[in-house]
């Protein structure tokens, strides 16, 4: 049998071995998985006993940045992005660090709620962690423009400089901006104090807009209600996100890539009933 983990400092609320049991028996793949408690001092000292037997890792907060400078080597979006959600041990001992939240994000909006990205006017609320692990597979869809906005512009203005040679990318204040967009996608943490960014309506053009918030909530969150209000054509949450996140991991340790319909069911059912 071979052994995953997700690393994490809380970890007991993960919804990660859920996914990728259903994933496993969906595919049947032989693999255990379950949660590690990594001391918020020793992160570094718990993977490597770890991987000692360990075959492959997903890590979360607060551990990210961590992961990233345990691999041994990195692909390119997880370089891009600074953080590692996902570790993979291969035949010679080496372990690799991906990224495979942005490409989560992609996927849910393309193929799932099937959104086509390309030439789209996209805006991007907030400049932390979960904004730059998305940047290079949203500017891989070759939007139009992709635009930060954020609360500490300085933040926006460093990342739009960091990625420009991945395509058009800009930075913004949040009042700057009044012309509708295509997508709105919310990666900052204001939902958890039950706030949404100081933005205009006006950005959204009933009908039109697609609003995602990377956030979940039983309930929908207040990105989610602002955008139904205000007219959004697509309102989604970030469950999907979290989904193909796991699928994305799945597939880089066993090369089978897992029907995540059934699965993003039975989350939201759990949610919901929770
Ligand atoms: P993560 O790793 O989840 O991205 P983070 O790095 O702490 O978390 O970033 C949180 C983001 O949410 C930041 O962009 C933050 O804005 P600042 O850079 O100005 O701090 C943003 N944020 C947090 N609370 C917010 C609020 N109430 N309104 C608007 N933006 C908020």
């Amino acid at each position: 049998m071979d052994h995953y983990v997700v690393f994490g400092n809380p970890i007991s609320h993960s919804k990660s071995p859920l996914i990728h049991r259903l994933f496993a028996e969906q595919t049947g793949e032989q693999l255990d998985y379950s949660t590690l408690l990594a001391p918020l001092d020793d992160f570094i000292g718990c993977a490597k006993a770890f991987f000692e037997n360990g075959r492959g890792a997903n890590v979360t907060v607060p551990f990210k940045e961590q992961a990233f400078r345990f691999a041994n080597s990195l692909t390119e979006r997880a370089q891009r992005a600074g953080a590692v959600n996902t570790l993979r041990k291969g035949m010679d001992g080496h372990v690799l660090g991906d990224n495979t939240d942005g490409a989560g994000l992609v996927r849910d909006l393309t193929v799932n709620a099937g959104v086509a990205l390309k030439g789209k006017r996209i805006l991007l609320l907030g400049a932390g962690g979960a904004v730059r692990g998305a940047l290079e597979p949203l500017l891989a869809e070759q939007p139009a423009a992709l635009v930060i906005a954020n609360r500490t512009v300085e933040k926006a203005e460093l990342l739009a400089h960091q990625f420009a040679d991945l395509g058009p990318i800009f930075a913004s204040g949040f009042d700057w901006l009044e012309e509708s967009v295509d997508v709105i996608i919310n990666a900052t943490s204001a939902s958890l104090a039950g706030e949404v960014p100081p933005i205009s309506s006006s950005l959204i053009q009933p009908g039109r807009t697609v609003c995602y918030d990377m956030m979940y909530g039983k309930e929908p969150t207040p990105f989610c209600r602002w955008a139904t209000e205000y007219g959004a054509t697509h309102v989604l949450d970030g469950l999907g996100m979290l989904a193909e996140q796991a699928a994305e991991a799945f597939y880089l340790w066993r090369g089978v890539r897992p029907d995540t319909a059934p699965v993003l069911a039975e989350l939201r059912r759990q949610l919901a009933s929770a």
